[in-house]
């Protein structure tokens, strides 16, 4: 057990090796769309198309991290990360989304991986975070099958780029935005609203991460590490009435995707109309695909959420939303101000302690990863030239010390990734939207580390959160 040695009250530690990071996306990051062979993408296609993203933005330039690789590099080793979460844009691998390899994509990617691995960085791969490439989405895209196989060829090659420099790596980074944002409300790229689609899409986006998971051990040494993303949360009845609408909700939001890839089965008994696949889609042994052991889970975890029920023609009240799919339920934030994010989410480091030990009750063995975590704020540079994000500093606390209080309580939680190592394309919200640990000014690319950056590596120095002032 760690001692206090100052005598005050001591601050959280962290087990040895915890992999401290932060985590980015290829489309939200890079720029450069019309360079090195890169092929389009559906979100090159969803942010081009006029009223998708707030205020016409698109991820042509973003951070123009193509461009900037030595001295983003420097600037994360000066962070102190141990690990560095990126995906990989598919289009730049394979422009069409099969068949021949763009040499230059892979390029790019390899000086990415040797850049980290210089300097003491772990590469952490994430080869599908939402840029399918467009030509595969116009023979289909996730609601077709083949898009699973035309994965997991895509796999296979980054496996043999590399393997050698790449211990872990994540297939997919949260199935159910992909399906529920993309297929059923048509909020995110592709932009389709078809709870047929999506639900089609949920099947052939899990199919498709058990079939890269064997293209990757084919392809990868024996130690590779090899897993998935979810975004998880806890789901809170708002009253005992609304008891049945939350226990559905949550199915559908976690048990839809961890009870395949951990179990095997989808969720029984809740079927009827949640999004389950429908039989035909289901072809013997895909379950057994879909389950392929892995070797950790990565978490996604921003907010809790709380279910309640109203009469469908009730007036919706302040924090209330209706879902899509859950007739006469709604989701219910809080409307004090204080209590959400800039993006409206609500604060609640409780919740990730609670789904992290949720977690480690369905699931075990399996070491966990929390591979996305940080909040937006309404961030500024202020006269001195600084950025202090002090709420962003209190959420990454409370939030550790959740991470550290499930660690304490028997949670095999292995790592930490802050999303986001920079301000970035924040999908439909544009750039609006920060979450980043460093300032970016997009005007320039100046990048600005906040006063979050400053806090979050002293807590990497010490492998321990600071003791709490006062
Ligand atoms: C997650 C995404 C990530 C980022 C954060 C805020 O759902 O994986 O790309 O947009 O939300």
């Amino acid at each position: 057990m760690a001692t206090d040695v100052s005598g005050a009250a001591r601050g959280r530690r962290f087990p040895d090796g915890f992999l401290w990071g932060v985590a980015t996306a290829a489309y939200q990051v890079e720029g450069a769309a019309r360079e090195g062979g890169r092929g389009l993408s559906i979100w090159d296609t969803f942010s081009h198309t006029p009223g998708k993203v707030r205020h016409g933005d698109t991820g042509d330039i973003a951070c123009d991290a193509y461009h900037r690789l030595g001295s983003d590099l420097e600037l994360l080793s000066d962070l102190g990360v141990r690990a560095y979460r990126f995906s990989v844009a598919w289009p730049r691998i394979q422009p069409a989304g099969r068949g021949p390899v763009n040499t230059e994509g892979l390029d790019h990617y390899r000086r990415l991986v040797d850049g980290l691995t210089d300097r003491g960085i772990e590469p952490v791969v994430t080869l599908y975070h939402w840029d399918l490439p467009q030509p595969l989405e116009d023979a289909g895209g996730w609601p077709r099958r083949e898009t699973a196989e035309r994965f997991a060829e895509y796999a296979g090659i980054l496996a043999q780029a590399l393997g050698d420099s790449v211990t872990r790596w994540i297939t997919i980074n949260e199935p159910w935005v992909v399906a529920q944002l993309g297929y059923r409300l048509g909020t995110h790229a592709p932009g389709r609203a078809d709870p047929g689609a999506a639900a089609a899409a949920t099947h052939h986006l899990l199919l498709g991460h058990g079939l890269a998971v064997s293209a990757l051990r084919a392809g990868l040494p024996a130690d590779r590490q090899v897993g998935i993303t979810l975004n998880l949360t806890v789901v809170r009845p708002a009253s005992d009435a609304a008891k049945a609408a939350a226990e559905k909700f949550e199915a559908e939001q976690n048990r839809l995707f961890l009870d395949p890839v951990i179990g095997g089965a989808y969720p029984a008994g809740l079927v009827r109309d949640l999004l389950v696949p429908a039989p035909e889609l289901v072809r013997d042994g895909d379950l057994a695909t879909i389950s392929a052991p892995i070797d950790f889970l990565g978490v996604n975890y921003y907010a809790p959420a709380t279910v309640g029920l109203r009469g469908e023609d009730e007036e919706l009240r302040r924090g209330e939303e209706r879902i899509d799919g859950h007739p006469g339920v709604v989701s219910i934030t809080p409307t004090d101000r204080a209590a959400r994010t800039a993006m409206g989410w609500q604060i609640d480091a409780g919740g990730l302690h609670e789904l992290l030990v949720l977690l480690h009750v369905r699931a075990p063995r399996l070491p966990l990863y929390i591979t996305e975590n940080g909040m937006a704020a309404e961030d500024y540079v202020d006269p001195e030239g600084s950025v202090d994000d002090d709420e962003r500093i209190e959420y990454l606390r409370d939030h550790l010390d959740a991470a550290a209080r499930a660690i304490e309580g028997g949670v095999d939680l292995r790592g930490y990734f802050c999303w986001s190592f920079l301000d970035n394309f924040e999908w439909a919200e544009g750039y609006q939207k920060r979450f980043g640990l460093v300032f970016v000014d997009f005007g320039t690319q100046r990048r600005i580390p906040k006063a979050s950056a400053a806090f979050y590596s002293r807590v990497i120095r010490a492998n321990a959160l600071p003791a709490p002032a006062g």
